[in-house]
């Protein structure tokens, strides 16, 4: 899918078919989680791939939707701050890495046809227990993965003259 139509087709997917995603696919979204660029060259994150079925109830406890379990496959990304590149400031670029490469999935599965949705609003201490995340090691967010039973809306945005200035701020 050339770039300009990927980026346009992708939205938040929050209808999901009883349908499984196949391996490749999967591998070809972790690709390209792995060439993502992040600060150092860190990669300060570990993904975990998560098979939905017989874990709904637990899931829900993480995320309370019915879209969200109906999914195949649910990917999360868990950010190792101790890993991660910290400017002279002291800001660390963990959770800027974790977008990246999180984004970098959502892309890719976007051109295999499949449908994601970013999700930030759940449960941290569920997420952590479910998926048995070490101390030091922060889920930062998860998407489901599978074929979208939904169609997209239209797209709001803010117009660029509200996003965008040139030479300083105004
Ligand atoms: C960092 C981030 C966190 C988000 N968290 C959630 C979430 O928890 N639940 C949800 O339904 N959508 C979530 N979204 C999806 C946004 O609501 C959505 O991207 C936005 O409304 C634009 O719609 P579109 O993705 O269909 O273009 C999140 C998106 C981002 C980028």
């Amino acid at each position: 899918m050339d770039f300009e139509r990927l980026i346009s087709e992708r939205y938040s997917v929050r209808a999901y078919k009883n349908t499984s995603v196949e391996e490749w696919k999967i591998e070809k979204i972790l690709q390209a989680a792995r060439l993502a660029p992040s600060a150092a060259n860190r990669q300060p994150y570990k993904i975990i791939v998560i098979d939905t079925k017989g874990k709904e109830s637990e899931l829900r406890k993480v995320y309370d939707a019915d879209w969200f379990v109906q999914a195949p496959v649910v990917i999360a990304i868990c950010g190792i701050k101790k890993e991660a590149w910290t400017r002279r400031d002291g800001k660390n670029h963990l959770d800027i890495d974790c977008a990246i490469a999180m984004d970098h999935m959502i892309l890719a599965a976007t051109d295999l046809g499949l449908g994601t949705c970013w999700i930030c609003a759940f449960s941290p201490s569920e997420a952590k227990k479910l998926l048995r995340i070490p101390d030091g090691v922060e889920v930062i967010a998860l998407t489901p993965v599978g074929y979208p039973a939904d169609t997209p809306g239209t797209k709001k945005r803010k117009d660029l003259k509200q996003l965008v200035c040139r030479d300083f701020w105004q």
